[in-house]
């Protein structure tokens, strides 16, 4: 990059917890930073490594185009789905003459999964609908950063992104709210219909019946790290390392979506 930043410095574990050894100090703060453009919490390496724009999803030109922030609403289809941009965050749309078109009315959701009308110009944007599934064509690729609004329902039990290898569950992220009557974030993988050992490490719950989240999921080389509302939460080592094969995200449970935003930091 111009600025001298090395994006190997950026993502190698030099800059990062290794995959077993406890954070260091200070580790994480996504949120003491200023914000990354595409809304990425700061990039927690030393002062000075942000490691640069956003770009655009590789492997798939125009699929996702290197405008920063939410997606704007790409010009080419997007497989599985109409192309255009998920509902939701402010600027996520561009306003409906940007998009490909067409789009459905609402409550008329189009055959791809979870892909709803554009938000009103000015107006809140409209729930998505749950479960939700995102396609991810060229699959996961590090640097991707995928940005999910919603709100928790009211008296919720539990919700869980998968993000999925054919049946397969590469990375399981569960929080649940009443767990013998306890709050724990259950992360884990399936392989052929089996589940693995649980990791239950999350130091902390930060999500509220009836509350709004911003819960964002960043694909590094060997894991993935979530951050909550800004902040990180933890990380997860990848058990599926083939990331290209990890073609779905899939949304479910106790929640309601407003919006979901892949993109490149
Ligand atoms: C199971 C549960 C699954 C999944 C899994 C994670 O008990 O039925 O939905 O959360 O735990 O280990």
């Amino acid at each position: 990059m111009s600025d001298g930043f090395s994006l190997s410095d950026a993502l190698s574990t030099g800059n990062n917890p290794t995959p077993s050894a406890p954070p260091p100090q200070g580790w994480p703060s996504w949120g003491n930073q200023p914000p990354a453009p595409g809304g990425f919490p700061a990039y927690p390496g030393p002062p000075g490594t942000y490691p640069g724009a956003p770009g655009p999803y590789p492997g798939a030109p125009g699929l996702y185009p290197g405008a920063p922030g939410p997606y704007p609403g790409a010009p080419g289809p997007y497989p599985g789905g109409p192309a255009g941009p998920y509902p939701g965050a402010p600027g996520a749309f561009p306003g409906a003459p940007a998009g490909p078109g067409p789009y459905p009315a609402p409550g008329q959701p189009p055959s791809g999964p979870g892909f709803g009308p554009p938000p009103p110009q000015g107006g809140p944007a409209p729930p998505m609908k749950v479960p939700f599934e995102l396609p991810l064509q060229a699959g996961l690729v590090p640097r991707m950063l995928i940005t999910i609004t919603g709100t928790v329902n009211p008296n919720p039990n539990r919700f869980s992104l998968d993000f999925k290898k054919g049946n397969d569950v590469a990375f399981h992220f569960n929080p649940r709210f009443k767990e013998d009557n306890r709050k724990v974030i259950v992360c884990n993988s399936m392989f052929q219909n089996n589940w693995g050992k649980e990791e239950r490490t999350a130091p902390r719950f930060p999500f509220e019946a009836g509350k709004p989240f911003k819960l964002q999921i960043l694909c590094e080389v060997d894991h993935f790290k979530v951050a909550v509302d800004d902040a990180h939460l933890l990380q997860y080592n990848f058990r599926e390392k083939k990331l290209n094969e990890i073609t779905k995200l899939c949304i479910a449970g106790d929640i309601t979506l407003t919006s979901v935003m892949p993109t490149m930091i």
